[in-house]
């Protein structure tokens, strides 16, 4: 921990962005994506939010221990928990999987035998994620796969699909971008669905959709949508006319020093020089608090006096560097808001560094204390 620096969490923007995209998807069931610590914002305190103050009855994890740390965090009330990432189904894992209601999304053969022959997931819902192009995880419609799958399963007499699944590659791109690749996927998918059931398996459950292709439309009529960024603020587009969300955190951090310097005084490991005559206040946060070396140089245009980070961001500390010394320059244990709730601010460093918004959000480290408004 430290106390020069902490994200400040509106858990009532959280509310608001869940209202915004239920006024997109009216029809449609939310499946949060709360994987690596809530984006970083904690993936206990926004899954407590969400199912208590929102309604939002299913989240999607990546491993087997996150899900069981929020099953365990939250115990009192029934809500669905989907493992995504995570191919350890083995006798070992399985009970934890069926003792804490805890979903594998099952994306290979292999995790598919070992699903089927572990008593302990006889009782446990069937989720099969397709690989329909992106080239990730997902079983193969090719090359007889599909075939084994629907033999694999009619052998064990399991009829009943929970969740049929893939993921896009691409929605992140406008649907109109060259090579673009979201709706050859959903097509794709449309056509493992009818294989299904066309084999008389039912199929109660099925989604296609991140937050890319959610705003872009695709995949919402489905049962359910799985985004993650868009509710935690940011749109995954790069110009996105559509989505209206606030970045449900602030980062703030203080100024540890401030000093007038000279064009050309070095500053810091490596001496960068200062471009002209300024200021430069040395800020209570670094890479060892998960603010990324590549942030250097990146300006924070909403910031009076538009300063930017200069020279190179050190492990607890960086620096800023104002142009010339007036008003509007904070003092000594001011506090800077690096990113607000406009999502404006954090997609502007983002594209700056070219660091990704959601790896600025989950890089930050548990050095920073996580705050939160309800
Ligand atoms: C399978 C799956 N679905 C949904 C999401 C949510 O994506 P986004 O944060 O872009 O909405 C992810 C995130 O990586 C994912 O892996």
């Amino acid at each position: 921990m430290r106390l020069g620096a902490n994200l400040d969490i509106d858990l009532k923007l959280l509310k608001s962005n869940i209202q915004a995209l239920r006024a997109l998807v009216s029809k449609t069931d939310i499946l949060f994506m709360v994987k690596a610590n809530g984006y970083g914002h904690g993936m206990v305190p926004v899954a407590r939010y969400a199912l208590e103050e929102c309604g939002v009855g299913n989240y999607g994890v990546a491993t087997l221990f996150e899900g069981l740390k929020l099953r365990k965090a939250i115990p009192e009330r029934p809500f669905d928990i989907y493992v995504f990432s995570e191919n350890h189904l083995t006798s070992q894992y399985a009970e934890q999987y069926a003792h804490s209601a805890l979903i594998p999304v099952l994306s290979s053969l292999d995790e598919l035998d070992l699903f089927l022959s572990e008593k302990a997931f006889s009782r446990v819902p069937l989720v099969l994620k397709f690989n329909t192009g992106m080239n990730r995880l997902g079983l193969s419609m090719g090359e007889d796969e599909l075939e084994l799958v629907l033999s694999k399963l009619k052998n064990k007499g399991r009829r009943e699909i929970f969740h049929l699944m893939t993921h896009f590659g691409r929605s992140f791109e406008p649907l109109s971008a060259p090579g673009q690749t979201t709706l050859a996927q959903m097509q794709s998918f449309e056509q493992i669905r009818q294989r299904f059931s066309q084999e008389g398996f039912s199929i109660q459950y099925t989604s296609t959709s991140n937050s890319g292709a959610i705003e872009q439309g695709v995949g919402v009529g489905l049962s359910h949508v799985r985004p993650g960024l868009m509710l935690y603020g940011p749109s995954s587009l790069a110009t996105s006319t559509l989505w209206k969300g606030q970045s449900i955190s602030s980062l703030k951090v203080q100024v540890l020093r401030r000093m007038s310097v000279k064009k050309k005084t070095p500053i810091g490991y490596g001496g960068a020089l200062t471009p002209e005559d300024g200021t430069v206040c040395i800020l209570a946060i670094g890479y060892g608090d998960g603010f990324s070396t590549k942030l250097q140089n990146t300006i924070l245009y909403h910031l009076p006096g538009k300063p930017m980070f200069f020279g190179r961001i050190n492990m607890d500390m960086a620096q800023l560097f104002y142009t010339g010394s007036g008003t509007g320059i904070p003092k000594e244990g001011d506090v800077l808001e690096i990113w607000g709730h406009d999502p404006a601010h954090i997609l502007s460093m983002s594209a700056q560094s070219g660091i990704i918004p959601y790896e600025i959000y989950c890089a930050l480290g548990d050095r920073i204390p996580r705050k939160y408004t309800l």
